[in-house]
C-alpha cells in the first residue's frame, strides 16, 4: 500500500536554485494518491468542531473544497490580491521565495465562527499566519489548521504558536 509520501514528487532548484519544491499534481493525478491525501487530511479534522473550511489560494483549494464537501461545511477562499470583488481585508506576507499580499471577504467569515484553515504546505509559514490575522480580523475563531506537507527545516510552525496544528507528512 502506498503512503503519501510516494506520490510526492520533489523537484530541486525550483522555482529558484536551493529549494526544492514539493509538488502536489503528482498526487493529485493519481485517484488513490488524491483519495489518500484528502481522507488523511480530513482524519485530522475527526475530533474538532468547525463551522467554516478556510483555503488558501491556489492549493489550499484544491484540498479544502473537498473537505469542506465531505463535512457538509461552507469553503471559504483566501485568494491573492485584487481577485475578489466585493468588499476585501488584506495582509501582506513573506514567502519562501518571494512575497504577496492576500485577501479575504470582509462578509467570509461571522463573529464566533470556528475555523479550520487548509493548506498543502507550510514552509515559512507566512500564508497562513496572514489567513489567520485575517480570519481573527473577521472575528472568526481558528480551531484547526491542517497542512498535507510540513517542510519542518523552515520552521513555519513557530508562527503558529498556541494554535493547533497538524501535518500529514513531514520533511526535516
Ligand atoms: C505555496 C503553498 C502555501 C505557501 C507555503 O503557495 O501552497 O500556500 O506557498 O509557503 P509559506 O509557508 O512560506 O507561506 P503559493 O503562494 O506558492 O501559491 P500557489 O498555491 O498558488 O502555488
Ligand atoms: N511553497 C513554498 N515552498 C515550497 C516548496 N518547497 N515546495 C512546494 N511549495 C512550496
Amino acid at each position: 500500500m502506498k503512503k503519501i509520501e510516494d506520490y510526492v514528487r520533489s523537484i530541486p532548484d525550483f522555482p529558484e536554485p536551493g529549494i526544492i519544491f514539493r509538488d502536489v499534481t503528482s498526487i493529485l493525478q493519481d485517484a488513490d494518491g488524491l483519495k489518500l491525501a484528502i481522507d488523511s487530511m480530513q482524519e485530522c479534522l475527526k475530533d474538532t468542531e468547525v463551522d467554516v473550511i478556510v483555503g488558501t489560494e491556489s492549493r489550499g483549494f484544491m484540498f479544502g473544497v473537498p473537505i469542506a464537501y465531505n463535512l457538509h461545511k461552507p469553503f471559504v477562499p483566501v485568494r491573492k490580491k485584487g481577485k475578489l470583488p466585493c468588499e476585501t481585508v488584506s495582509r501582506s506576507y513573506d514567502l519562501e521565495y518571494g512575497s504577496a499580499t492576500i485577501e479575504m471577504h470582509r462578509d467570509s467569515i461571522k463573529p464566533g465562527q470556528k475555523v479550520a484553515v487548509i493548506d498543502d504546505l507550510i514552509a515559512t509559514g507566512g500564508t497562513v499566519e496572514a489567513a489567520v490575522k485575517l480570519i481573527e480580523e473577521l472575528g472568526g475563531e481558528v480551531v484547526k489548521i491542517v497542512f498535507l506537507m510540513e517542510l519542518a527545516g523552515l520552521k513555519g510552525r513557530e508562527k503558529l504558536a498556541g494554535y493547533d496544528v497538524a501535518s500529514v507528512i513531514r520533511y526535516e
